[in-house]
């Protein structure tokens, strides 16, 4: 499918997305009862930028009447083989096949940033929504200043300082989202639904930083890119006298709900 602009389809990650992606218990379970509960009993929903399905399977298994779009088949094609009746849609967030009013749910998931028209995105979740439906953007927090945080800050630093930095297309964070939405006159709530813990390794994030398997990697030039990792793994043995060491890492599921 071509695309008139910049966003970014995960046809590239389908092939690790699922292994690079997890889904924490307590969201499994307190997160998805609650986009239930907030789409309301027999809720038509929509999910756009479904992805595998991390987030539409679980709410498939219990019974929602859920469509899925996203403009990665591949993607897709892993949650139809999870869930083989699943209704899904290869769409644009910006260009959405669907009349309007016709959900009283509309759902993203980590999604916003990879959508460059993403304002024109948020204009159509208005449109296909019914007058008293419910926008959720789903996503989980980081809570303080952890490991991850330290690691990620020396990296973009130094990139940055290295060249141009391609920026991912769509909303820089949830607070530009959130700003955008009360300009649209919608209601917002925010949800802190569930804070979860883990223990996560310097070793560990680096390497997932060094995969290239967050897109945050995925476009810069491979030579800078490379540089970037031996400057911080180089960083990083001077930084943690143990790379194998495990530090907590807080975490929240929230759910920011508007309605238009
Ligand atoms: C990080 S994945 C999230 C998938 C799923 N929501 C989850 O939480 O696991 C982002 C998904 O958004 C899709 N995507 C990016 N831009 C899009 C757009 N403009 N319209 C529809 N889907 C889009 C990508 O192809 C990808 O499958």
């Amino acid at each position: 499918m071509q695309t008139m602009h910049t966003s970014y389809s995960f046809d590239r990650a389908a092939d690790f997305y699922d292994q690079t992606r997890d889904l924490p218990e307590p969201v499994a379970d307190a997160g998805i009862q609650a986009i239930l509960a907030l789409a309301g009993p027999a809720a038509r929903i929509l999910d756009v930028g479904t992805g595998t399905g991390r987030i539409s399977v679980p709410l498939l298994l219990r019974s929602a009447d859920l469509i899925g779009c996203d403009l990665s088949l591949k993607m897709m094609a892993l949650l139809r083989q999870k869930f083989p009746l699943s209704r899904l849609a290869q769409a644009d967030a910006s260009r959405l096949p669907f009349p309007a009013g016709c959900f009283d749910a509309l759902m993203t998931c980590h999604v916003m940033h990879l959508v460059g028209p993403w304002r024109q995105a948020l204009s159509e979740y208005r449109r296909v929504l019914k007058p008293a439906g419910v926008y959720i953007n789903a996503h989980t927090e980081r809570l303080g200043e952890s490991i991850r945080v330290q690691i990620r800050r020396f990296w973009e630093e130094r990139v940055a300082s290295s060249g141009p930095v391609p920026q991912r297309p769509g909303v820089r964070d949830d607070d530009e989202l959130r700003a955008e939405l009360a300009a649209m006159g919608a209601g917002l709530q925010k949800i802190e639904v569930v804070r979860f813990a883990r223990l996560i390794t310097a070793r560990e994030v680096i390497q997932r930083i060094a995969d290239r398997t967050q897109s945050a990697t995925w476009y810069i030039p491979d030579e800078q890119f490379e540089a970037s990792i031996r400057a911080l793994w180089a960083w990083a043995g001077s930084e943690f006298a143990d790379l194998d060491r495990e530090y907590p890492e807080d975490a929240q599921f929230v759910l920011d709900v508007a309605r238009f």
